[in-house]
């Protein structure tokens, strides 16, 4: 017999009369199952949406959205090779495919939200760069006015873009992001503007849905989570997270939360502010971070460390990530990848555990310092002789 099935599933078969009724009972299951699937509209939620009793928000809460969050957890394949560690795994939290490139867009949901529902007007923020981005985008979402620091020179272009193209009015402060971020707190205390650095507790609050996500993913907290260290904000709402998650009995266990700072903006490593700090992870260019009890909070309560990485160290690992992993982060988020490296050196990992690292921002966000690498840009005649040439065949 022929069946001819509205799915388009023309066939030929051969079949006896018990054969044919259940053949077409499936096609019309089928068919009943696509029809429901169109129905049905596909919604990817965001964080506030997906976690909101784990956050501080009520049905009054107006949700500034940008559908941010629920990002993937990638297994390294190279990397545990490369560095003599195939007994553990290593993920990678690619923060870089958030809405706006990095994993403010977290705290920044819940801080403009929270912000709107208190009736506020504009905000205001000192940035390295994401931070101005992600406020931006947020404020433009719900017609705030949006102010922005910028420390002058040492911010990566296409966070500086960002934040123009978003419709935030950008101010560049002749100065570096802690000089910036005291003026923000200054005039936010005095003028009607809401703060939304990560001085601002609902910033932490939606950022520390990304443990959420992790332990989601891994069916439990890892045992080690690699992160980079500027501010302090993330590892304080990392910790956070795992903490609560484990409390509400969703996760088991917790891990030991491994901070890295470049090694010449420190200043928790060294236990003292650094006056000129200096990197080329301009994200992590901070020598007086905001957050800096609750990174030394989560560093002991979780039996971690925290640790500088140098600037070789993180451009070797952005280089690999992005050429053996097929990952481009951007420099800030290759420390974290750097300080793994760095411990893995040492022995201080254990067989079989799983580590995550925070891969915190997108590399298109820093388009200077990726072609920074002589990479050949000369145009070649267009014949097959010229590009077998440039090939090298
Ligand atoms: N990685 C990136 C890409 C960042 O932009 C930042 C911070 C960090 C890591 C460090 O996170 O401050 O919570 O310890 N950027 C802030 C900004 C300072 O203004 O965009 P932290």
């Amino acid at each position: 017999m022929r069946v001819k099935s509205k799915m388009n599933f023309p066939l030929t078969l051969s079949l006896s009369p018990k054969g044919e009724r259940e053949y077409e009972w499936i096609i019309c299951t089928m068919e009943l199952a696509m029809e429901q699937v169109k129905k049905v509209p596909v919604k990817k939620i965001g964080i506030i949406e997906r976690y909101q009793e784990f956050l501080p928000v009520t049905d009054k809460t107006p949700i500034i959205s940008l559908n941010e969050g629920n990002t993937p957890l990638i297994l390294a394949e190279a990397l545990p090779h490369e560095i003599d560690l195939s007994d553990v795994k290593i993920y990678f939290k690619f923060e870089g495919l958030n809405p706006t490139g990095s994993f403010k867009d977290r705290g920044m949901t819940m801080a403009v939200s929270k912000a709107m529902e208190a009736g506020a007007k504009s905000i205001m923020c000192a940035s390295t760069g994401n931070t101005s981005a992600s406020a931006a985008a947020f404020a433009s979402r719900c017609k705030m006015k949006c102010f922005v620091l910028i420390p002058e020179g040492k911010i990566a272009k296409g966070k500086l873009l960002q934040a123009f193209r978003y419709g935030a009015k950008v101010i560049i402060v002749k100065g570096n992001f802690d000089s910036a971020l005291e003026l923000v707190k200054e005039i936010t205390a005095t003028h009607p503007i809401q703060i939304v650095n990560s001085v601002n507790p609902y910033r932490i609050e939606g950022q520390k849905t990304a443990a959420f996500e992790i332990c989601d993913d891994l069916g439990d907290a890892p045992d080690y989570h690699a992160i980079p260290v500027g501010n302090a904000g993330n590892i304080t709402a990392y910790w956070r997270g795992y903490s609560e998650y484990k409390k509400a009995g969703r996760s088991v266990t917790l891990p030991k939360m491994l901070g890295f700072q470049a090694s010449g903006s420190a200043p928790i490593v060294l236990n003292q502010v650094v006056k000129n700090p200096e990197t080329i992870a301009t994200a992590i260019r901070i020598g007086n971070p905001a957050s800096w009890q609750g990174a030394i909070q989560a560093r002991d309560e979780s039996g971690g460390i925290i640790d500088m990485v140098t600037d070789e160290e993180i451009t070797w690992a952005y280089k690999f990530i992005a050429e053996r992993e097929g990952v481009f982060a951007e420099p800030a988020s290759a420390a974290a990848v750097a300080g793994v490296i760095k411990l893995a050196k040492k022995n201080y990992f254990k067989k079989g555990s799983r580590i995550v690292c925070t891969l915190t921002g997108s590399g298109l966000k820093d388009p200077e310092f990726a072609l920074s690498f002589d990479d050949k840009m000369d145009a070649v005649e267009p014949t097959m002789k010229a590009v077998l040439t440039a090939i090298g065949l």
